[in-house]
């Protein structure tokens, strides 16, 4: 293993529970326990404060004396099957999505996240740059579901909810509507959104006056859940992965 002078964090300043997560061997939170646990060394010194600003170029880190360095970045896609919570660990025991990454080595981490009844895709990562590049509200990358709600919804909800809708956290952006079907007392459709607020779609049906029954996320930006199994993962290729970094797919415009 390398130091850190050999990895490409530049002379940028960060904190070393920062500095230590984003070589994508650990959360921040494990980052910073090991930090406070006196674990962890700089320069061959025990410290303690996982605050602490530094210089990523040229520090020698060690976790219990061995020398830390960058994990090869991993970046995966999850079918979430429903009743998996989004979480590291649950204090009532129910299974959490990490409980699908048996066999998993390389430490990763959910990027966003599902509620516990939806399924769906679900993108893992230890490249905490190019995580974050995805759930910025500002990357404005869309989320496509697969949505059963009832009661149906009529033309005029669907316009609301295309033109954005009021919710108690602010009015969503415009939402897609497609491939709308109509059955008896329900509804089942596609709806795009560019947010990941919690639990936006379910608030969104809420406020046209419908309930959501079903719900699964097909796509990520150009990422397509497809025909992968549930509860399976499947690396992303290079090229999802080079899309998602440069904001997934263009924002649709109406009519366009
Ligand atoms: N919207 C929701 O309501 N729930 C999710 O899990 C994702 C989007």
């Amino acid at each position: 293993m390398g130091s850190l002078s050999g990895g490409n964090d530049g002379a940028q300043r960060r904190t070393l529970e920062r500095m230590i997560s984003r070589l994508g061997l650990c959360s921040r939170a494990s980052a910073r326990e090991f930090v406070l646990a006196g674990r962890v060394t700089l320069d061959g010194r025990v410290v303690r404060d996982p605050d602490l600003w530094l210089r990523a170029a040229g520090a020698r880190l060690e976790l219990d004396g061995r020398v830390l360095s960058a994990a090869e970045a991993v970046y995966l896609a999850l079918h979430k099957p429903k009743g998996y919570l989004t979480t590291s660990s649950d204090p009532k025991q129910r299974k959490t999505v990490y409980d699908l990454l048996e066999g998993q080595a390389t430490w990763v981490a959910p990027v966003g996240r599902l509620d516990q009844d939806t399924s769906g895709l679900l993108l893992f990562s230890n490249d905490s740059d190019w995580a974050s590049g995805i759930t910025a509200p500002e990357s404005e990358l869309e989320k496509r579901y697969r949505v059963r709600a009832a009661p149906s919804i009529g033309p005029a909800a669907i316009a609301d909810l295309e033109r954005g809708v009021v919710l108690d956290d602010g009015p969503t952006r415009p939402a897609f509507v497609s491939e709308f079907r109509d059955y008896n007392g329900y509804c089942v459709f596609e709806l795009a959104i560019t947010e990941g607020r919690n639990r936006q779609v379910r608030r969104m049906l809420a406020a046209v006056g419908s309930k959501v029954q079903e719900l699964r996320r097909v796509a990520i930006g150009p990422v397509e859940l497809g025909d992968l199994p549930s509860g399976k993962l499947r690396p992303l290729t290079k090229t999802e992965v080079r899309r998602l970094r440069v904001g997934g797919a263009p924002r649709r415009t109406r009519g366009g």
